[in-house]
């Protein structure tokens, strides 16, 4: 299947930018304005539409209290909704319906399937919303307006360099031998966060450095179907018994989230195998506990209150009718438009560096000390 994601390493670098450009939002480099806004603006008191994905990590549940409470804070009405566990794309379709009809003005949808969402958008543009893309691109329509995520790709580079990092500090010389797990095929971000990992990768397994033990690399073969631990745990279980018969070591595993890397050291401990290196992201209290322990090796914080807070900025720009800040118009062509977008950094946590990452972070800080 064809990946409408495009990323250049000039754009991951002119994001790695943008921690300063949290700190002086109105000096933002590259802010830009957009076509999609009408500058005429709404009512204070408008419908805003939040349609988000399967709470399929912690970060999905968070979102939906904080854009329930923070919406509501800034004077808008707001209608969070989820899609349920198993008909998710049917039902994000009639809440994005629902929302439309009931007037919302801006809708902002963590897409549960990028691309099956583009009568829903166009229903809503028709009806003169705005619709903002959260966390997840919506692909194959002209009618989003803006994505406002963390640095997907570079999410993904983190991933890779975290991995080899880890090998190395347990076994200073490879070959090391891994496995690649990737997340859930209809998530447009899944390609995005495994071709990061994989730039950082492939020179390794090139050069015989790194070794994939099941000989399985392509995205196909190392999908996660709906994000769900237990089928990474089931690839897992399978994988071990197929390809790491006797003493043969595992010594890292590419994990695309914290839920995730769970599943798959639950998987490698019951095998009794020794615990390898593996991957993560999302800063899930288990995982964190995990890291503090020693067993999942990193996770990647992307701070859902500040994504919360930068997409309601966003809202409000679009009510007073003005253009919001973007600082990304090359990176996310979604097959029939680049959407203007707005990256925030994500970064790398390990047990070194947690107690400082976390810092600020009231349910993690207390975790890491
Ligand atoms: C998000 C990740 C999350 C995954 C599963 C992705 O689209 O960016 O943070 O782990 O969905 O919920």
């Amino acid at each position: 299947m064809r990946r409408l994601v495009i990323r250049s390493i000039a754009a991951v670098g002119a994001a790695a930018l943008l921690t300063l450009g949290t700190a002086c939002s109105n000096e933002r480099e590259g802010s830009t304005s957009s076509d999609s806004a009408d500058g005429k603006g709404f009512a204070k008191d408008s419908l805003i539409g939040v349609a988000l994905p399967a709470k399929t990590s912690e970060n999905w549940v968070l979102a939906g209290d904080l854009f329930s409470d923070g919406l509501k804070d800034a004077g808008f009405k707001a209608d969070v909704q989820y899609a349920g566990a198993s008909t998710t794309v049917a039902d994000q379709q009639a809440q994005i319906s629902s929302m439309v009809t009931k007037g919302a003005k801006v809708i902002v949808i963590g897409a549960t399937d990028a691309s099956q969402l583009a009568t829903q958008v166009s229903q809503a543009k028709e009806a003169g919303a705005t619709v903002i893309a959260y966390d997840r691109l919506i692909t194959n329509t002209k009618d989003v307006d803006y994505y406002i995520a963390f640095d997907n790709f570079k999410v993904g580079q983190l991933q890779g360099q975290a991995l080899i990092d880890g090998m190395k500090a347990k076994k200073a010389k490879g070959p090391w031998t891994i496995e690649l797990f990737s997340g859930s095929p209809d998530d447009n971000n899944s390609k995005v966060f495994f071709d990061g990992a994989m730039e950082v990768l492939k020179p390794l397994i090139d050069k015989g450095d790194i070794v994939v033990g099941s000989g399985q690399t392509d995205i196909k073969q190392t999908a996660t179907q709906g994000w769900k631990a237990e089928n990474a745990q089931q690839r897992m279980d399978s994988l071990l018994t197929s390809a790491y018969g006797g003493k043969k070591t595992l010594d890292g595993v590419l994990s695309p989230n914290d839920t995730l890397a769970r599943a798959i050291l639950t998987s490698v401990k019951g095998a009794g195998k020794a615990v390898p290196v593996v991957t993560g992201q999302d800063s899930e209290v288990e995982s964190v506990k995990s890291i503090m322990a020693g067993e999942q090796y990193s996770t990647i914080n992307k701070d859902t209150r500040k994504l919360v807070a930068e997409t309601i900025n966003m809202v409000k720009s679009v009510q007073k009718g003005d253009k919001p800040t973007i600082n990304d118009t090359k990176s996310y062509d979604n097959g029939k438009k680049v959407v203007p977008s707005y990256l925030l950094p994500p970064v790398i946590v390990t047990k070194e560096n947690a107690a400082e990452a976390y810092a600020n972070d009231p349910k993690l800080a207390p975790l890491t000390k």
